[in-house]
């Protein structure tokens, strides 16, 4: 593999014969001379090739080359006159590989609003914004796993195809072999592929305690998929969870890795992907740096269910959905209590059963259940998780409460037979820390092709 641009500009030039493969992002003319951008997605910045006229094809392709057209240059990398470069290459020969017609080529110079970049999704990762977006996006996934790693976690895949609703909330895709007439039958999927209703995972979470429960430390990183019809700017159809799941591990203890988590990550963005922030912080969320070093480096706020209802109640503040104990909090009061409230991310415990899935832990009072969301500036909710329930009735008679056949969660519930332990897990939705990290406002901008109502394409 030759070097990539990122690579060439970290060189100390000593006229070293270099080749940089890539696209051109701007180029300029100049009496003799001929300065082309090249980038290759390495990195924000290109780099600089000068090529003179004395070119074969100077003429006839290089004092023309468009934005978008694919290049191989090779030359000698120098020491750059120029500012803000401490290289560039003065080019022996630039072969065009590939043209892009100016004036069919949708991204040029100016500036293009995100959501024109949304309808040109094969296109959109060659600008800066969305480049850097891609660049963080993966520096996340590698700190993931790198983060559990470390911390004697096993990685589970857990399946994309079940017929558990783990969230039990009816938002699960079906996945049938069936065609349309034989759905209209009485029963349809008894004789389809699984041989009863199978849809796409809303949660690895069920699977990923078998594995807690045998294996300790776990997590998962998958897509997941939800039919919920919510066009806002922070869901979507398929996005990605980054599921941990602990044996022998309390509510407290799962908060605690909850934050560790969010924290070291941003702290590894802010270390890996200082150019990406800063692009962020000028041009997309201003103060997005500061932003997230205060998250970094400062303990995220605590509160009960309860202790957040009152500071909502007594805020004075008019909400859309009013505020009373036993609602499900909306993203409007989430974001009132971290950025108007705490002013960090705030960690809610202990909600009301009754809004809650069947599998957290009842607390002492059997009110409310060891759930754990936590809540961040300018998004609302990153993270829900709690406690699970590992009492076999406790568990079993809040299956039949929920409506659940225990018969059919057999399985769920061995593991609370046999050898049954106080367990722990959350799930982080990977989309919402991209736009947290990144400050891009529509969460359909953090994920290559975003899968909404209505929308699917590429
Ligand atoms: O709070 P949720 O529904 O929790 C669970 O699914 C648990 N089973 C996870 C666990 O304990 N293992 O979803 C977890 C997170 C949310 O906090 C949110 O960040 C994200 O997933 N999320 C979505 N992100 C984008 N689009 C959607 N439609 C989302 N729904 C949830
Ligand atoms: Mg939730």
């Amino acid at each position: 593999m030759k070097p990539t641009v990122k690579e060439l500009l970290q060189l100390i030039p000593h006229a070293q014969t270099v080749e940089v493969r890539g696209w051109v992002k701007t180029r300029r003319n100049s009496g003799n001379l001929c300065f082309i951008e090249v980038t290759d997605g390495s990195c924000l910045a290109g780099i600089q090739v000068v090529a003179e006229s004395d070119l074969a094809n100077y003429d006839i392709e290089v004092k023309h080359l468009s934005t978008g057209s694919s290049v191989v240059v090779s030359g000698t990398l120098v020491e750059s006159p120029a500012k803000g470069q401490k290289v560039e290459v003065s080019a022996k020969s630039v072969e065009l590989v590939d043209r892009a017609d100016p004036a069919l080529y949708p991204l040029q110079k100016k500036r293009q609003s995100f959501e024109f970049l949304r309808s040109i999704s094969h296109l959109r990762s060659r600008t800066n914004a969305l480049g850097a977006v891609a660049r963080v996006r993966s520096a996340l996934s590698y700190g993931v796993h790198h983060f559990f790693k470390e911390r004697g976690f096993f990685q589970v895949h857990t399946p994309i195809i079940t017929t558990s609703d783990c969230e039990g909330a009816g938002e699960m895709f079906t996945v049938t072999a069936l065609d349309t007439a034989e759905l209209q039958k009485k029963d349809p999927f008894r004789q389809d592929f699984f041989g009863q209703r199978a849809g796409l995972t809303v949660s690895g979470q069920l699977q990923a305690e078998i594995y807690a429960l045998s294996h300790g430390r776990v997590y998962s990183f998958g897509p997941t998929f939800r039919a919920e019809n919510s066009n806002t700017s922070r869901h979507l159809a398929e996005f990605w969870m980054v599921e941990p799941e602990m044996a022998f591990c309390d509510l407290e203890c799962n908060a605690a890795v909850a934050e560790e988590l969010i924290r070291e990550l941003v702290a590894i963005v802010l270390e890996n992907c200082a150019d990406d922030v800063d692009l962020f912080n000028r041009f997309v969320s201003k103060g997005l740096a500061g932003k997230l070093e205060q998250v970094r480096d400062n303990a995220f706020v605590r509160m009960t269910y309860t202790e957040a209802v009152a500071a909502l109640e007594k805020s004075g503040k008019e909400f859309s959905f009013p505020v009373s104990w036993g609602i499900d909090l909306q993203a409007e009061h989430e974001r009132f209590l971290c950025e108007d409230l705490a002013g960090v991310p705030v960690i809610v415990t202990n909600y009301p059963k009754s809004i809650k899935p069947f599998y957290m832990r009842l607390d002492d009072n059997s009110t409310t259940v060891a759930a754990m969301d936590i809540l961040v500036p300018g998004i609302g909710e990153m993270i829900g998780g709690s406690q699970r329930e590992e009492r076999l009735p406790v568990l079993t008679q809040q299956m039949e409460e929920a409506g659940l056949d225990p018969d059919e969660y057999s399985w769920y519930l061995d593991l609370r037979r046999f050898g049954s332990v106080p367990h722990s897990g959350f799930g982080l939705g990977f989309e919402r820390l991209v736009q947290f990290v990144t400050g891009m406002a529509n969460i359909r901008d953090v994920i290559p092709f975003p899968r909404t109502p209505g929308s699917a394409q590429c």
